[in-house]
């Protein structure tokens, strides 16, 4: 099998995590925190009050339990246009690729590339979403770079001592359908998320996180950042550099993420507002299921395996999410009032697709208060059957973990709502 990447393993481990998910149920008998009730008992029932007091405490409740804070300190940013190609793709697009620079001495960078339609007349809208498998992995175009990062997972021949060969070139291409979404007259930013931060335990100061410590400090406190908070980061550097370029409207840009880069793209379309459109992708716990279901994934498990993701606070709610004072349908209403959209896959149990649609459901509140419409009900779809015609999409794709054409094909559908139609 030549395409051994990271998404076959990953969707190997939910094959057999599902299986135990199948065999679970779901806690039904749990009470939801309130996103329109501030922790002191005031009720909320207008944007001003949501967006003066409760949505400054949720943000601020999720930044101290659950992913930890993002440092506040500015990085010295600067770019580089380090190769363009305008005849990529048969002529249909440009090719950028931008390195970002967080510091002076240059010692710590991450690679953005970029697939812009040609047929533009003015600066188009953009999908930016971290990838897995390093950007030459997204398109078999020989032009890309080739990472020379450290891979935590990637498989001979693609991957060699974990870095990426020739022969990992386009084994990624089904989750970046680039002729697509070009074809639908959107560019394409994406950045591997190792440029970031290493995905391996223990690995906080391999990455950019040191750039922000103090004079005596060697990890993150308790209540900072993971690598989940560092990869979100990456998301508004790159927005920096994207407000920067004349070919892209920086004010339509959608960011997307799959798996934990969903928990990712909801963390940093939380934090930053400059995101018009957030797209969660399979994100299950920690991203958008409702972790008080505890159905699938839960805490526990995903601190115990991937304990470098969120904040060491969030370690005390294991096997306690009835304590946790936030739950993930408030992650999705701090994107409120853009339009966001979530999405799961029937066989991905282990990601609680029912867990996902309640949350966008629950969410749905936050967005009344702007007067905008959320999903039509508590139940979910069934498969292959989008609904929203609101500012909250969601979609039960069948078939297991993974992005694909088909998410790809709603996503675009979605954008279209707010980026084209508006004009
Ligand atoms: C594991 C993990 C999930 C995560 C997924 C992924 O399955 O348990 O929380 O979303 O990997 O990133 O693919």
């Amino acid at each position: 099998m030549k395409r051994k990447t990271l998404l076959h393993i990953i969707i190997f481990t939910h094959l057999c995590c599902c299986c135990a998910a199948q065999q679970q149920q779901a806690d039904t008998t749990y009470q939801l925190p309130d996103a329109l009730v501030t922790q002191s008992g005031k009720k909320i029932s207008n944007k001003t009050d949501w967006e003066k007091f409760r949505r400054p405490e949720i943000l601020q409740l999720f930044e101290k339990n659950v992913q930890g804070k993002t440092p506040a300190k500015k990085s010295f940013l600067h770019f580089k246009t380090t190769s363009v190609n305008a005849n990529a793709l048969n002529g249909t697009a440009t090719r950028k690729e931008i390195r970002v620079y967080f510091s002076k001495d240059e010692k710590h960078h991450m690679d953005v590339l970029f697939y812009i339609p040609n047929r533009r007349d003015k600066p188009v809208p953009l999908f930016l979403g971290l990838n897995f498998s390093g950007n030459q992995a997204i398109h078999a175009d020989t032009g890309i770079s080739l990472s020379k990062r450290w891979f935590a997972y990637g498989k001979e021949p693609a991957y060699k001592n974990h870095h990426a060969t020739e022969a990992s070139r386009g084994t990624d291409a089904n989750a970046w359908p680039v002729e697509q979404i070009i074809a639908a007259g959107y560019a394409l930013g994406t950045i591997y998320y190792g440029d970031l931060q290493p995905d391996s335990a223990n690995s906080i100061n391999a990455g950019i996180a040191p750039l922000f410590y103090n004079k005596e400090q060697t990890k993150p406190a308790a209540d900072e950042w993971g690598a989940i908070g560092v990869w979100a980061w990456g998301l508004s550097r790159a927005m920096d550099y994207i407000e920067t370029d004349k070919d892209l409207d920086a004010k339509k840009t959608a960011v997307i993420g799959h798996s934990r880069l969903g928990k990712t793209a909801l963390w940093a379309g939380a934090q930053d507002t400059r995101f018009a459109i957030v797209i969660s992708n399979n994100s299950g716990e920690g991203g958008a299921a409702i972790t008080r279901r505890k159905y699938g994934e839960t805490i526990d498990v995903m601190n115990n395996v991937f304990p470098h993701w969120f904040s060491d606070n969030f370690k005390l709610y294991n096997h306690k999410e009835n304590d946790l004072p936030v739950d993930f349908h408030e992650l999705i209403a701090l994107i409120a009032p853009r339009p966001v959209y979530v999405a799961s896959a029937s066989e991905d149990q282990w990601a609680d697709p029912t867990g996902e649609y309640l949350s966008a459901y629950h969410a749905g509140a936050v967005y009344a208060l702007y007067g905008l419409k959320g999903l039509p009900g508590s139940q979910p779809p069934n498969e292959n059957m989008p609904v929203g015609d609101g500012s909250i999409g969601y979609h039960l794709r069948k078939g297991g973990h993974a992005l694909t054409p088909y998410d790809w094909q709603q996503y675009l559908r979605f954008a279209d709502r707010f980026f084209k139609q508006q004009q």
